[in-house]
């Protein structure tokens, strides 16, 4: 017999807001010095920078606070998913405590790609119990991706994201300069995240990758050349991405419905990136992962071999690998799979296409078909 029951019921409103803009490093720009909810920082604030954007633009951020005599402190991390640790999220956090970083009124900075971006979100939602802070990501998968997401998180023994929390930052911003910079291969894997994107639910946005994925990553979406200028197809390809992911994610933000077509290709590539590191950027994973499970699909009948094919012309059309020896090991696929479910309640819900630009949710799908489709990564 209960002796006292107390039910505690609550909601959160949550509203958080994604700003492109161009110049942002530019003082006449105000975006980068505001506190979001408005008001004036009373002291100093953080910024944190990747390393290359330190090397790139370090100077330039110090010039553009400087000119507005902004008080500010700044630290460095480096990128790449081996530095997506506690450990870094840690002394983030020791950096934040160390000056004094209030609950609401100093909001660091986050300069840099994904990885930068998910370790300090992190920092930031554990710093006590969770205060604000404003993202700039600056690589086309940070931007395209991250930069809509309310998630954060590190590696941790081996897996992926293992440790993590929800805590949307209220403001971030976007330049598309900062693609200008990036390394070509980093593009590509930016594009990949782009791809599941099409497929899922944009054929538009497949069309554009078809049509213009070389010249997209060469220009590396700045849109330079005369194909491009007034088409301006890498500005389409960005929003189309960054609006496909922000719907999706408004209407199941935390996550209780397990069922997401936004982790379409994000099944079997987790464990191949894992185990890979650091060969494997994440859009180079998450490109063969969502042409493994249009194999998947194919077999099924569900899907025209026509747009197989059509999806690893384009994959390849962006100068990323359609497939690695490790979409080839059926035994590392079906522990792959296992560990997925184990993220969605112990179900399936694997998203498989029917079409270019549309899904079905499927639950049933066996270890024979997982070795069928590995026996069609190993042709292409
Ligand atoms: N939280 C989320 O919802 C979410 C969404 C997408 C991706 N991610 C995570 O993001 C990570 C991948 O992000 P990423 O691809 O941006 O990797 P990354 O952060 O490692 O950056 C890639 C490389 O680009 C460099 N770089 C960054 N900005 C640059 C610039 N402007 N010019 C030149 N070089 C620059 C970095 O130093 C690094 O070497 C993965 O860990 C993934 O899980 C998280
Ligand atoms: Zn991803």
């Amino acid at each position: 017999m209960d002796l006292g029951h107390w039910n505690i019921r609550t909601s959160q409103d949550v509203e958080f807001e994604v700003v492109e803009t161009t110049d942002l490093l530019d003082p006449d720009n105000s975006l980068l010095r505001q506190i979001p909810g408005g008001g004036e920082a009373h002291s100093a604030r953080l910024a944190v920078l990747d390393e290359v954007v330190e090397d790139l633009f370090g100077s330039r951020v110090r010039d553009y606070f400087a000119a507005t005599d902004t008080p500010m402190n700044y630290m460095t991390m480096a990128a790449g998913d081996e530095h997506k640790t506690i450990e870094n999220v840690l002394r983030i956090d020791s950096r934040l405590n160390e000056i004094g970083t209030e609950r609401a009124g100093t909001p660091p900075i986050a300069m840099g790609g994904g990885v930068l971006q998910d370790v300090v979100g992190m920092a930031t939602a554990l710093y006590r119990r969770g205060i604000p802070y404003v993202r700039v990501p600056t690589t086309l998968l940070g931007q395209i991706d991250g930069s809509v997401s309310a998630k954060n998180g590190v590696n941790f023994e081996g897996y992926r994201n293992r440790l993590g929390t929800f805590h949307p930052p209220p403001l971030t911003l976007i330049d598309r300069a900062f693609i200008a910079t990036l390394p070509e291969r980093q593009v590509r894997s930016g594009m990949g995240e782009v791809l599941k994107m099409a497929l899922v639910k944009d054929p538009q946005l497949f069309r554009l990758l078809e049509e213009f994925g070389p010249v997209l990553v060469q220009e590396r979406c700045q849109d330079t050349g005369p194909l491009t200028r007034e088409r301006e197809p890498g500005r389409e390809v960005m929003h189309r991405a960054i609006t496909g992911m922000a719907q999706e994610l408004q209407k199941n933000l935390w996550e209780k419905d397990l069922r997401r077509i936004v982790d379409y290709g994000h099944t079997f590539s987790p464990a191949v990136e894992m185990r890979s590191l650091p060969a494997l950027f994440h859009g180079e994973a998450v490109a063969m992962g969502c042409l493994f499970c249009a194999a998947l699909a194919v077999n099924r009948g569900l899907l025209a071999e026509r747009d197989f094919d059509r999806i690893a012309g384009c994959i390849r059309g962006l100068g990323l690998h359609s497939t690695h020896e490790m979409f080839f090991d059926a035994g590392l696929l079906e522990s792959a799979f296992a560990d997925t479910m184990r993220h969605r309640g112990g179900a399936q819900h694997l998203a498989l296409l029917t079409g270019i630009g549309s899904t079905v949710f499927v639950e049933d799908l066996t270890d024979h078909e997982v070795e069928e489709a590995a026996q069609m990564m190993r042709k292409q």
